[in-house]
């Protein structure tokens, strides 16, 4: 039987700290669902394996961050007592259930895949795709089905693989057997946090630009960052009129500004709405709009910085917590396992059936042989 249950699962690839960007992509999403336990089971997965597939000369780097990853997971608030936070390569039935996936996608099916395609790109992978790299998508249908989550919650790029992973599981449950559950991703629901530009401007924050404000900062580090923020380059003197479009500033204060934090730190404005008329007006400077924007900033992050300098002193702990909790991942995907093996019939030793139908075949090719 198919379960009915709310699960949930999701992911990080451990190529890094985890940033801003993650935190309003994703992070805080998870933190809300944890917290308003709508659900049955939720899953928080380091995806090693996963970035072992563009990192495969470099295993070291993926070592290290799976604590900085772990440790980044508990600072925002993700708790163990709720959810269970693993380590995928720890979790064998995910490599199986890739394995036999592969069999039910075609190649130029994968080479459609539009954020591969651009991941692709990105690497200069071209001509020297990594096998392992062009299926991840498959092996992440993997990683939903074996815990038949229902609910993904990720960012806007991964849509794709979700996608991937419905195809996936439709194909599986007409091919052998209806055993498989169809995923559906769950955005963040401000549009403006689908992708949070890097401090330079860039239209993504990410580690190799080096444009980003990590949860694990410190607060000279954030400060450091936010008052050297990319602005509108023309708005040179306080009194120039400003344009708050392709201005990070402004897009972060879409983000992360509450009305709440005008009455508190810019009484002299109501709301984000006045604050940019009177910068595009001009007469209003960098420095007012960058401090404001760090006080916001800093409110979200002091908590996250206070709660990781804790599980920073308890580091075997934090190890415990994720073998806790691929023990867990463990037992979920293995039963997995077992029926998709069974409906693909190669589960041999606990086919009763198929043992007594052979020696029962064997036994009548003896008979005819005797008369
Ligand atoms: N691809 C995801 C990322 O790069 C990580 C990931 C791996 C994932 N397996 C997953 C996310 C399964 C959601 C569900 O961030």
């Amino acid at each position: 039987m198919k379960s009915s249950k709310k699960i949930i699962l999701t992911g990080d690839r451990p190529t890094g700290r985890l940033h801003l960007g993650h935190f309003v992509g994703s992070l805080r999403n998870r933190l809300e669902l944890q917290n308003k336990k709508d659900y049955d089971e939720m899953y928080v997965m380091i995806a090693d394996a996963q970035a072992l597939t563009d990192n495969a000369d470099n295993p070291e780097k993926i070592r290290e961050n799976i604590i900085e990853v772990a440790l980044d997971y508990l600072s925002i608030g993700l708790d163990p007592e709720k959810i269970t936070i693993f380590i995928q390569s720890q979790v064998p039935a995910l490599t199986e259930l890739t394995f036999y996936y592969s069999n039910l996608v075609t190649v130029s099916r994968l080479q459609r895949n539009p954020t591969v395609k651009n991941e692709i790109k990105l690497r200069n992978f071209e001509a020297n795709i990594p096998v392992g790299f062009f299926n991840y998508p498959i092996s992440q249908a993997a990683d939903i089905t074996a815990f038949q989550a229902n609910i993904v919650p990720v960012g806007e790029d991964q849509l794709p693989m979700i996608e991937q992973a419905r195809e996936i599981v439709r194909s599986f449950n007409r091919i052998y057997k209806d055993v498989l559950i169809e995923p559906k991703a769950i955005l963040p629901t401000n549009k403006n946090a689908l992708r949070l530009p890097g401090i330079d401007g860039n239209a993504k924050m990410s580690k190799s630009l080096g444009n980003g404000i990590y949860l694990a900062d410190t607060k000279e580090e954030v400060k450091r960052k936010v008052m050297s923020m990319y602005t509108d380059p023309n708005h040179v003197h306080v009194e120039d009129p400003g344009n708050v479009e392709n201005n990070p500033v402004f897009t972060y204060l879409e983000v992360f500004a509450s009305d709440k934090d005008f009455r508190k730190y810019l009484p002299q404005y109501q709301n984000l709405e006045e604050l940019k008329i009177h910068y595009q007006k001009g007469g209003l400077g960098d420095v007012t709009i960058k401090k404001f924007l760090l006080q916001i900033i800093e409110n979200i992050l002091e908590p996250i910085r206070l709660r990781r300098a804790m599980y920073e002193q308890q580091i075997e702990n934090v190890y415990d917590i994720l073998k806790i909790g691929s023990k867990k991942a463990n037992i979920r995907a293995n039963e997995t396992l077992r029926l998709v093996k069974e409906a693909m019939a190669i589960n041999y030793f606990e086919d009763e059936d198929l043992i007594q139908k052979h020696i029962k075949k064997y036994n009548q090719k003896e008979k005819d042989s005797n008369e």
